[in-house]
């Protein structure tokens, strides 16, 4: 066995990261230290403007940064297909392909030229998001969360090893918010995926992480916590209430008290 057999899935240590932009410029990320192992539903929280997308897009390798991010032992330096970014905005489609070649596109970018091999891949993941025969219509005609479906099948037919998501059901009404969650456990059971997701929703953070973590507006870890709620995790389940509590309060912490943008 090498020792890159025994590195955890993903090892972030004393990340620091400065975007260097100007002469008030500080670290938006100070020696955060982060360990995810493979099948993880790690659930991200903090104040706006604490650095979790800076964080994920370190991970994802969109930024440089002082310190360590290994990928089984390996070091990002690059973006890679093995890590897949899906983001808040509904627009992350090209509007001119329909479903199925928006999905296929980075298959084909990535060496897949077989078109039944491509057509096999794209209904296996339309299937897997619920949108079964919906792959040949075009972005405009589907809903926020119809779109927000295509991106993740679009990135997992990638199959990533690790699929890092950034508030990607804010937008979305409550009704699909809470469809698409179960959708998403459904699917991260499925494929045995590892997942790293950012939330401003606490009931979110706790409905789909086997682990939440908070961060202070200094860009450090601040709370990193199994969640041991039983799932199906609701409001109404033993355990809920007070870890909601814990995350609550550290949050009003970090926001001064003046009102956190808590749900
Ligand atoms: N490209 C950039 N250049 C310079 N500063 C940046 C850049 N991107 C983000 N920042 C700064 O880094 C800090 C963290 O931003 P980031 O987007 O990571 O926060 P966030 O926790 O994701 O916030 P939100 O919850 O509002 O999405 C902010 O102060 C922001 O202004
Ligand atoms: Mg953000």
């Amino acid at each position: 066995m090498t020792d890159n057999a025994k590195a955890p899935l993903l090892e972030v240590k004393d990340l620091v990261k400065n975007y260097h932009d100007g002469p008030n410029s500080r670290d938006i990320l100070s020696h955060l230290d982060l360990v995810v192992n493979e099948g993880d539903f790690l659930t991200i929280l903090g104040p706006s403007g604490c650095g979790k997308t800076t964080l994920i897009r370190c991970i994802a390798g969109f930024e440089d940064y002082d310190g360590e991010i290994c990928v089984e032992g390996n070091p990002v330096s690059d973006p890679g297909i093995d890590r897949m970014m899906i983001f808040q905005t509904f627009e992350q489609l090209f509007p001119w392909k329909t479903v199925k070649k928006n999905i296929q596109y980075p298959l084909k970018i990535n060496g897949i030229s077989d078109k039944d091999e491509l057509d096999r891949i794209a209904e296996k993941h339309l299937e897997l998001v619920g949108l079964k025969g919906k792959g040949d219509l075009y972005p405009h005609q589907l809903s926020g969360g119809m779109k927000q479906r295509v991106a993740i099948a679009k990135g997992l037919a990638l199959n990533p090893k690790i699929i890092l998501m950034d508030e990607p059901f804010a937008a979305l009404d409550a009704m699909t918010r809470n469809k698409l969650q179960g959708e998403l456990i459904r699917i991260k059971e499925k494929e045995n995926a590892t997942v790293i997701f950012i939330t401003h929703n606490i009931q979110e953070a706790l409905v789909l992480g086997n682990r939440v973590i908070l961060m202070s507006k200094d860009g450090e870890i601040k709370i990193n916590m199994e969640n041991t709620i039983p799932k199906p995790v609701t409001p109404a389940s033993e355990g809920y209430g007070e870890m909601w509590k814990v995350l609550n309060d550290a949050l009003w912490e970090e926001d001064g008290g003046e009102g956190a943008a808590i749900e």
